[in-house]
């Protein structure tokens, strides 16, 4: 059992379907967007406590830039209050705050509050809460290539240098371990250029619940049915 245990330290969530809980309310989609953004803080208070080590959440993806540009605007005038209020709070629960992404694509006064909620909680010795914003994960492939092979160019390394652990290393996760989960929301059963790397050899967890409505007690229910599972890793 206490072996178990200590084998889950990372929980990965896509985090959808806002619009659809807006939409069965006859809300507008903005509503349901608030309403998730209450249920990160829910859900990251309570893996804290069950002593979960990094919980990864897919907020924003490099793909989201196409919707419409009010709904893009929503999305962000949420995320900078956020960073203000909701964040802030989690910092006195001993939170540490991080955020993976493509930082260049959003306004320059966002990405400030960002770095400041790094900073401030950097020195927090609770659970790691990484949003990913603006992330994708073949760009963050990309990106890892292109370091690489600069590298190779230079004459740092050789070729037979690049392995499995040098590519981790020029991913954004770096230091994380890779999720021992993934859990998706709203019944879609997709990945969406989600940490296609280090979910590797992650337990995939699909619940048609929809995110505003994903509470601490479905958390605990995954948790639970993660130990049940037996994981190879490709042995017998
Ligand atoms: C997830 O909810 C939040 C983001 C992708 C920003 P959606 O906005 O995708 O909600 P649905 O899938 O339309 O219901
Ligand atoms: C994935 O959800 C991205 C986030 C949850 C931030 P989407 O709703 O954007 O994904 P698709 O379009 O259903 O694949
Ligand atoms: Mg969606």
């Amino acid at each position: 059992m206490s072996t178990k245990q200590e084998s889950l330290q990372h929980i990965a969530v896509i985090m959808d379907g806002n619009g659809r809980w807006a939409q069965k309310r006859g809300l507008p989609r903005a509503a349901g967007h608030k309403k998730g953004a209450e249920t990160v803080k829910e859900i990251a208070k309570a893996a804290n406590e069950r002593g979960v080590r990094f919980l990864t959440l897919y907020a924003f993806s490099t793909e989201n830039w196409q919707r419409p540009k009010d709904e893009v605007k929503t999305l962000m005038d949420l995320l900078r209050q956020y960073l203000k209020s909701d964040l802030v709070e989690l910092h006195k629960h001993g939170i540490r705050i991080r955020f993976i992404g493509e930082r260049y694509m959003l306004d320059k006064d966002i990405v400030e509050s960002m770095e400041q909620l790094e900073q401030n909680t950097a020195d927090n010795k609770g659970m790691t809460l990484i949003l990913a914003i603006s992330y994708g994960s073949r760009q963050e492939i990309v990106a890892a290539v292109r370091k690489v092979a600069a590298m190779v160019k230079k004459g740092d390394i050789s070729e037979s240098d690049v392995d499995i652990d040098l590519v981790s290393d020029m991913l954004y996760t770096k230091d994380v371990p890779d999720p021992d989960i993934l859990i998706r929301t709203s019944g879609e059963q997709r990945i969406s250029n989600y940490l296609l790397w280090q979910l590797a050899y992650a337990e995939l967890f699909f619940t048609k619940t929809l995110w505003p409505d994903f509470t601490p007690n479905e958390l605990g229910e995954i948790i639970d049915n993660f130990y049940l599972r037996e994981r190879r890793y490709g042995k017998v």
